[in-house]
Protein backbone atom coordinates (compact mmCIF):
# COMPACT_ATOMS: atom_id res chain seq x y z
CA UNK A 1 0.00 0.00 0.00
CA UNK A 2 1.13 3.66 -0.88
CA UNK A 3 0.74 6.48 1.54
CA UNK A 4 2.09 9.35 2.09
CA UNK A 5 3.37 10.87 5.44
CA UNK A 6 2.84 14.84 5.41
CA UNK A 7 3.99 17.21 8.35
CA UNK A 8 3.36 20.38 8.34
CA UNK A 9 4.44 23.29 10.68
CA UNK A 10 3.64 26.95 11.39
CA UNK A 11 3.79 29.53 14.26
CA UNK A 12 0.28 30.79 14.17
CA UNK A 13 0.68 31.97 17.47
CA UNK A 14 1.64 31.72 21.30
CA UNK A 15 0.97 32.00 24.69
CA UNK A 16 2.92 34.32 26.93
CA UNK A 17 5.70 35.35 24.21
CA UNK A 18 7.24 32.30 22.37
CA UNK A 19 6.70 29.83 25.02
CA UNK A 20 3.58 27.65 23.82
CA UNK A 21 1.18 26.73 21.80
CA UNK A 22 -2.43 28.11 23.42
CA UNK A 23 -4.94 24.74 24.41
CA UNK A 24 -7.53 26.57 22.43
CA UNK A 25 -5.33 26.46 18.96
CA UNK A 26 -4.58 23.04 19.30
CA UNK A 27 -8.14 22.20 19.58
CA UNK A 28 -9.47 24.17 16.66
CA UNK A 29 -6.54 22.38 14.29
CA UNK A 30 -7.65 18.54 15.50
CA UNK A 31 -11.19 19.68 15.04
CA UNK A 32 -10.42 21.02 10.93
CA UNK A 33 -8.51 17.57 10.68
CA UNK A 34 -11.16 15.98 11.94
CA UNK A 35 -13.24 17.11 9.15
CA UNK A 36 -10.79 16.90 6.49
CA UNK A 37 -10.45 12.89 7.33
CA UNK A 38 -14.22 12.85 7.20
CA UNK A 39 -14.10 14.21 3.79
CA UNK A 40 -11.56 11.38 3.13
CA UNK A 41 -8.75 14.14 2.26
CA UNK A 42 -6.34 12.69 4.78
CA UNK A 43 -6.45 9.24 6.23
CA UNK A 44 -5.20 9.80 9.93
CA UNK A 45 -3.65 12.87 11.71
CA UNK A 46 -2.24 13.93 15.28
CA UNK A 47 -1.58 17.66 16.28
CA UNK A 48 1.22 18.58 18.48
CA UNK A 49 3.48 21.42 19.19
CA UNK A 50 7.20 21.99 20.25
CA UNK A 51 7.28 25.68 21.77
CA UNK A 52 5.49 27.77 19.63
CA UNK A 53 5.18 26.01 16.53
CA UNK A 54 2.08 23.80 15.50
CA UNK A 55 2.63 20.53 13.92
CA UNK A 56 -0.33 18.70 11.93
CA UNK A 57 1.77 15.13 11.44
CA UNK A 58 -0.79 13.22 8.94
CA UNK A 59 -0.95 10.14 6.41
CA UNK A 60 -2.96 9.79 3.19
CA UNK A 61 -2.80 8.10 0.24
CA UNK A 62 -2.25 11.28 -2.16
CA UNK A 63 1.21 11.77 -2.44
CA UNK A 64 3.78 14.71 -2.15
CA UNK A 65 2.83 17.95 -2.77
CA UNK A 66 -0.70 17.33 -3.17
CA UNK A 67 -2.80 20.28 -3.45
CA UNK A 68 -5.57 19.04 -1.50
CA UNK A 69 -3.34 18.23 1.27
CA UNK A 70 -1.70 21.98 1.23
CA UNK A 71 -4.81 24.01 0.95
CA UNK A 72 -6.54 22.49 4.24
CA UNK A 73 -3.24 22.36 6.10
CA UNK A 74 -3.52 26.50 5.53
CA UNK A 75 -6.49 26.68 6.01
CA UNK A 76 -6.21 24.90 9.32
CA UNK A 77 -3.33 27.55 10.46
CA UNK A 78 -5.21 30.63 8.81
CA UNK A 79 -8.44 29.71 10.62
CA UNK A 80 -6.51 29.20 13.89
CA UNK A 81 -4.48 32.49 13.17
CA UNK A 82 -7.68 34.29 13.07
CA UNK A 83 -8.56 32.98 16.65
CA UNK A 84 -5.01 33.77 18.12
CA UNK A 85 -5.54 37.52 16.23
CA UNK A 86 -8.89 37.47 18.15
CA UNK A 87 -7.26 36.46 21.32
CA UNK A 88 -4.41 38.86 20.73
CA UNK A 89 -2.00 35.99 21.63
CA UNK A 90 1.43 36.48 21.09
CA UNK A 91 3.17 36.93 17.28
CA UNK A 92 -0.34 35.47 15.80
CA UNK A 93 -0.44 34.33 12.37
CA UNK A 94 3.76 34.69 12.51
CA UNK A 95 4.57 32.46 9.89
CA UNK A 96 1.66 33.14 7.52
CA UNK A 97 3.52 34.94 5.10
CA UNK A 98 1.37 34.97 1.98
CA UNK A 99 -2.46 36.18 1.57
CA UNK A 100 -3.87 33.63 -0.70
CA UNK A 101 -3.03 29.95 -1.35
CA UNK A 102 -1.59 28.92 -4.78
CA UNK A 103 -1.43 25.46 -5.04
CA UNK A 104 1.29 24.29 -2.72
CA UNK A 105 1.77 25.90 0.88
CA UNK A 106 5.98 26.00 -0.42
CA UNK A 107 7.18 28.84 -0.23
CA UNK A 108 3.83 30.33 2.20
CA UNK A 109 6.11 30.33 5.17
CA UNK A 110 5.18 27.07 6.76
CA UNK A 111 7.62 24.36 7.00
CA UNK A 112 7.01 20.92 5.39
CA UNK A 113 8.62 17.68 5.66
CA UNK A 114 6.75 14.47 3.75
CA UNK A 115 7.64 11.43 1.75
CA UNK A 116 5.83 8.57 0.36
CA UNK A 117 6.75 5.16 0.01
CA UNK A 118 5.03 1.63 -0.30
CA UNK A 119 4.61 -0.05 3.66
CA UNK A 120 6.46 -2.39 4.68
CA UNK A 121 4.94 -5.12 6.42
CA UNK A 122 5.73 -3.04 9.58
CA UNK A 123 6.62 0.76 9.18
CA UNK A 124 7.97 2.56 12.44
CA UNK A 125 8.60 6.01 11.73
CA UNK A 126 10.07 8.99 14.05
CA UNK A 127 8.72 12.13 13.58
CA UNK A 128 11.14 15.13 15.21
CA UNK A 129 9.68 18.94 15.56
CA UNK A 130 12.22 21.57 16.51
CA UNK A 131 11.32 25.61 18.04
CA UNK A 132 14.08 28.03 18.53
CA UNK A 133 16.49 26.98 15.75
CA UNK A 134 16.79 26.08 11.90
CA UNK A 135 16.76 23.41 9.38
CA UNK A 136 21.11 23.63 9.90
CA UNK A 137 19.75 21.50 13.12
CA UNK A 138 19.20 18.14 11.62
CA UNK A 139 22.79 18.19 9.88
CA UNK A 140 24.51 16.84 12.18
CA UNK A 141 22.27 14.27 13.34
CA UNK A 142 21.14 13.33 10.07
CA UNK A 143 24.62 12.41 9.40
CA UNK A 144 25.55 10.83 12.57
CA UNK A 145 22.73 8.52 11.62
CA UNK A 146 23.19 7.64 7.95
CA UNK A 147 26.97 7.94 7.60
CA UNK A 148 28.90 7.80 11.08
CA UNK A 149 28.87 3.81 11.85
CA UNK A 150 30.21 5.18 15.45
CA UNK A 151 26.55 6.48 16.08
CA UNK A 152 24.89 3.78 14.03
CA UNK A 153 26.29 -0.12 14.54
CA UNK A 154 23.74 -1.36 11.30
CA UNK A 155 26.15 0.74 8.95
CA UNK A 156 28.96 -2.12 9.87
CA UNK A 157 26.70 -5.26 11.33
CA UNK A 158 23.74 -5.03 9.21
CA UNK A 159 24.35 -6.63 5.98
CA UNK A 160 21.26 -4.15 4.27
CA UNK A 161 22.84 -1.48 5.18
CA UNK A 162 26.13 -2.05 4.12
CA UNK A 163 26.05 -0.34 0.97
CA UNK A 164 25.19 3.26 2.69
CA UNK A 165 22.89 5.82 1.57
CA UNK A 166 22.67 9.17 -0.66
CA UNK A 167 22.18 12.48 0.92
CA UNK A 168 20.47 15.07 -1.16
CA UNK A 169 21.63 18.40 -0.13
CA UNK A 170 20.34 22.11 -0.80
CA UNK A 171 22.49 25.05 -1.10
CA UNK A 172 19.92 27.27 0.82
CA UNK A 173 21.96 30.20 -0.66
CA UNK A 174 21.58 29.13 -4.49
CA UNK A 175 18.22 27.36 -4.35
CA UNK A 176 20.99 24.48 -5.85
CA UNK A 177 21.20 21.05 -5.39
CA UNK A 178 23.33 17.98 -5.05
CA UNK A 179 23.28 14.26 -4.16
CA UNK A 180 26.34 12.73 -2.29
CA UNK A 181 26.83 8.93 -2.16
CA UNK A 182 28.29 7.59 1.14
CA UNK A 183 30.86 5.75 2.13
CA UNK A 184 32.18 6.70 -0.95
CA UNK A 185 32.09 10.58 -1.17
CA UNK A 186 31.88 11.34 3.36
CA UNK A 187 34.31 13.52 2.92
CA UNK A 188 32.66 15.45 0.20
CA UNK A 189 29.95 15.29 2.11
CA UNK A 190 31.10 16.50 5.37
CA UNK A 191 32.86 19.40 3.32
CA UNK A 192 29.52 20.87 2.77
CA UNK A 193 27.28 19.32 5.65
CA UNK A 194 29.94 21.49 8.27
CA UNK A 195 29.15 24.92 6.72
CA UNK A 196 25.74 24.29 8.24
CA UNK A 197 24.49 27.76 7.44
CA UNK A 198 24.34 27.18 4.02
CA UNK A 199 24.06 23.82 3.29
CA UNK A 200 21.57 21.58 4.59
CA UNK A 201 20.68 17.69 4.15
CA UNK A 202 17.18 17.52 2.52
CA UNK A 203 16.33 14.27 2.08
CA UNK A 204 17.98 11.05 2.67
CA UNK A 205 17.85 7.84 0.43
CA UNK A 206 18.94 4.26 0.85
CA UNK A 207 21.40 3.04 -2.16
CA UNK A 208 18.32 1.28 -4.09
CA UNK A 209 16.32 4.33 -3.91
CA UNK A 210 14.07 3.60 -1.20
CA UNK A 211 13.74 7.61 0.68
CA UNK A 212 14.47 6.81 4.63
CA UNK A 213 14.39 10.30 5.82
CA UNK A 214 13.31 13.56 4.75
CA UNK A 215 13.60 17.11 6.49
CA UNK A 216 12.13 20.79 5.95
CA UNK A 217 14.44 23.60 5.01
CA UNK A 218 12.24 26.17 4.23
CA UNK A 219 13.55 29.32 5.43
CA UNK A 220 11.04 31.67 7.00
CA UNK A 221 13.18 35.13 6.64
CA UNK A 222 14.11 34.59 2.73
CA UNK A 223 10.12 34.16 2.02
CA UNK A 224 9.44 37.21 4.63
CA UNK A 225 12.67 39.06 3.46
CA UNK A 226 12.98 39.78 6.89
CA UNK A 227 13.19 38.63 10.61
CA UNK A 228 9.56 37.23 12.12
CA UNK A 229 10.68 34.36 13.58
CA UNK A 230 12.70 30.96 13.42
CA UNK A 231 12.37 28.76 11.00
CA UNK A 232 11.58 25.55 13.17
CA UNK A 233 12.04 22.62 10.97
CA UNK A 234 10.73 19.09 11.27
CA UNK A 235 11.73 15.70 10.24
CA UNK A 236 10.52 12.21 9.33
CA UNK A 237 12.90 9.33 9.25
CA UNK A 238 11.74 5.45 8.29
CA UNK A 239 12.87 3.00 11.11
CA UNK A 240 14.11 -0.47 11.78
CA UNK A 241 14.11 -3.37 9.07
CA UNK A 242 16.35 -2.05 6.31
CA UNK A 243 16.88 1.31 7.79
CA UNK A 244 18.74 2.60 11.16
CA UNK A 245 17.11 1.01 14.36
CA UNK A 246 15.10 3.35 16.36
CA UNK A 247 17.27 4.20 19.48
CA UNK A 248 20.14 4.24 16.46
CA UNK A 249 18.05 7.54 15.28
CA UNK A 250 17.49 8.25 18.74
CA UNK A 251 21.02 7.96 20.06
CA UNK A 252 22.26 10.76 17.23
CA UNK A 253 20.74 13.35 19.47
CA UNK A 254 22.08 12.53 22.67
CA UNK A 255 24.64 14.62 22.46
CA UNK A 256 23.69 18.34 22.69
CA UNK A 257 25.30 19.96 19.62
CA UNK A 258 25.30 23.92 19.39
CA UNK A 259 22.54 25.24 16.51
CA UNK A 260 21.35 28.62 15.33
CA UNK A 261 18.35 30.51 16.97
CA UNK A 262 17.64 30.70 20.61
CA UNK A 263 16.75 34.03 22.02
CA UNK A 264 15.56 36.74 18.80
CA UNK A 265 16.93 33.95 16.39
CA UNK A 266 20.46 35.55 17.10
CA UNK A 267 22.62 33.14 19.16
CA UNK A 268 23.71 29.30 19.52
CA UNK A 269 22.52 27.14 21.63
CA UNK A 270 22.41 23.39 22.74
CA UNK A 271 19.82 21.34 21.26
CA UNK A 272 18.36 19.58 24.14
CA UNK A 273 15.68 16.63 23.70
CA UNK A 274 12.83 16.91 25.69
CA UNK A 275 9.52 15.04 26.25
CA UNK A 276 6.45 17.10 24.32
CA UNK A 277 5.30 18.29 27.81
CA UNK A 278 8.71 19.63 28.49
CA UNK A 279 8.92 21.35 25.22
CA UNK A 280 8.17 25.00 26.44
CA UNK A 281 10.98 27.54 25.79
CA UNK A 282 11.76 29.57 28.55
CA UNK A 283 15.08 30.63 29.73
CA UNK A 284 16.64 33.11 27.14
CA UNK A 285 13.67 32.11 25.30
CA UNK A 286 15.25 28.55 25.10
CA UNK A 287 17.33 26.84 25.17
CA UNK A 288 16.60 25.37 21.56
CA UNK A 289 14.36 22.05 22.22
CA UNK A 290 13.42 18.86 20.00
CA UNK A 291 10.91 16.61 20.28
CA UNK A 292 10.67 12.96 19.12
CA UNK A 293 7.27 11.49 18.26
CA UNK A 294 7.39 7.11 17.25
CA UNK A 295 4.22 5.96 15.19
CA UNK A 296 4.06 2.23 13.37
CA UNK A 297 2.46 3.62 9.82
CA UNK A 298 -0.32 1.00 9.84
CA UNK A 299 -2.46 0.46 6.34
CA UNK A 300 -2.77 4.23 5.55
CA UNK A 301 -3.24 4.84 9.82
CA UNK A 302 -0.70 6.43 12.62
CA UNK A 303 -0.34 3.97 15.39
CA UNK A 304 0.94 6.22 18.58
CA UNK A 305 2.35 8.47 19.44
CA UNK A 306 5.26 7.20 21.77
CA UNK A 307 7.17 9.92 23.18
CA UNK A 308 10.95 8.96 22.58
CA UNK A 309 12.69 11.64 24.49
CA UNK A 310 10.71 11.13 27.68
CA UNK A 311 13.19 8.79 29.39
CA UNK A 312 15.79 8.95 32.03
CA UNK A 313 18.43 7.63 29.38
CA UNK A 314 18.78 11.55 27.98
CA UNK A 315 18.36 13.22 31.39
CA UNK A 316 22.39 13.59 31.49
CA UNK A 317 22.12 14.89 27.62
CA UNK A 318 19.69 17.34 29.23
CA UNK A 319 21.83 17.98 32.08
CA UNK A 320 24.96 18.73 29.85
CA UNK A 321 22.77 20.69 27.54
CA UNK A 322 21.67 23.21 30.55
CA UNK A 323 26.10 23.15 31.42
CA UNK A 324 25.96 24.52 28.25
CA UNK A 325 23.31 27.09 28.12
CA UNK A 326 25.13 28.52 31.49
CA UNK A 327 28.90 28.40 29.60
CA UNK A 328 27.05 29.72 26.15
CA UNK A 329 24.98 32.56 28.52
CA UNK A 330 28.18 34.11 29.97
CA UNK A 331 29.19 35.33 26.82
CA UNK A 332 26.08 37.48 26.70
CA UNK A 333 26.26 39.46 23.39
CA UNK A 334 29.69 38.30 22.01
CA UNK A 335 30.13 35.62 19.33
CA UNK A 336 29.99 32.82 19.03
CA UNK A 337 26.98 32.87 21.46
CA UNK A 338 25.78 35.45 19.38
CA UNK A 339 25.78 34.16 15.77
CA UNK A 340 28.20 35.25 12.88
CA UNK A 341 27.72 38.63 11.14
CA UNK A 342 26.26 36.61 7.91
CA UNK A 343 23.88 34.53 10.00
CA UNK A 344 22.34 37.88 11.67
CA UNK A 345 21.59 39.83 8.23
CA UNK A 346 17.80 38.52 8.58
CA UNK A 347 17.73 39.84 12.03
CA UNK A 348 17.19 43.35 13.90
CA UNK A 349 20.93 43.85 14.24
CA UNK A 350 21.58 45.03 10.92
CA UNK A 351 19.44 48.14 11.38
CA UNK A 352 21.24 49.12 14.77
CA UNK A 353 24.71 48.89 12.45
CA UNK A 354 23.49 51.05 10.28
CA UNK A 355 22.77 53.70 12.05
CA UNK A 356 26.49 53.98 12.91
CA UNK A 357 27.08 53.35 9.52
CA UNK A 358 27.96 57.38 8.91
CA UNK A 359 30.29 57.58 11.94
CA UNK A 360 32.82 55.14 10.20
CA UNK A 361 36.24 56.91 8.66
CA UNK A 362 39.49 55.60 6.32
CA UNK A 363 41.93 54.13 8.52
CA UNK A 364 45.01 56.45 8.35
CA UNK A 365 48.28 54.14 8.86
P1 LIG B 1 9.06 42.06 20.18
O1 LIG B 1 9.84 43.28 19.82
O2 LIG B 1 7.71 41.98 19.55
O3 LIG B 1 9.03 41.80 21.65
O4 LIG B 1 9.83 40.82 19.47
C1 LIG B 1 11.05 40.37 19.94
C2 LIG B 1 11.02 38.89 19.92
O5 LIG B 1 10.20 38.30 19.30
C3 LIG B 1 12.03 38.19 20.73
O6 LIG B 1 11.42 37.22 21.53
P1 LIG C 1 10.16 31.63 17.29
O1 LIG C 1 10.99 31.55 16.02
O2 LIG C 1 10.06 30.30 17.95
O3 LIG C 1 8.85 32.27 17.01
O4 LIG C 1 10.97 32.54 18.29
C1 LIG C 1 11.26 33.83 17.92
C2 LIG C 1 12.13 34.56 18.86
O5 LIG C 1 12.52 35.68 18.54
C3 LIG C 1 12.50 33.98 20.15
O6 LIG C 1 13.28 34.85 20.93
MG1 LIG D 1 7.00 32.57 17.77
MG1 LIG E 1 9.10 28.63 17.22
Amino acid sequence: MHTTVSVIKADIGSLAGHVKVPEELLKLCEGSLSRALKKGVIKDFRVTSCGDDTELIMSHGRGVDNSAVHEMAWNTFKTAADLAKKRHYYAAGQDLLVEAFTGTIRGMGPGIAEFEFEERPSEPIVVFACDKTSPSAFNLPIFRIFADPFNSAGLIIDPKLHPGFKFEVHDVQKAKRVFLSCPEELYDLIALIGMSSRYVIKRVFRKDGEIAAVVSTERLSQVAGRYVGKDDPVAIVRTQSGFMATGEVLEAFSMPQLVPGWMRGSHRGPLTPVAQRDAHPTRFDGPPRVIALGFQVSDGKLLGPADLFDDVAFDDSRRKAMEISDYMRRHGPFEPHLLSPEELEYTTLPQVIERLKKRFEPVKG
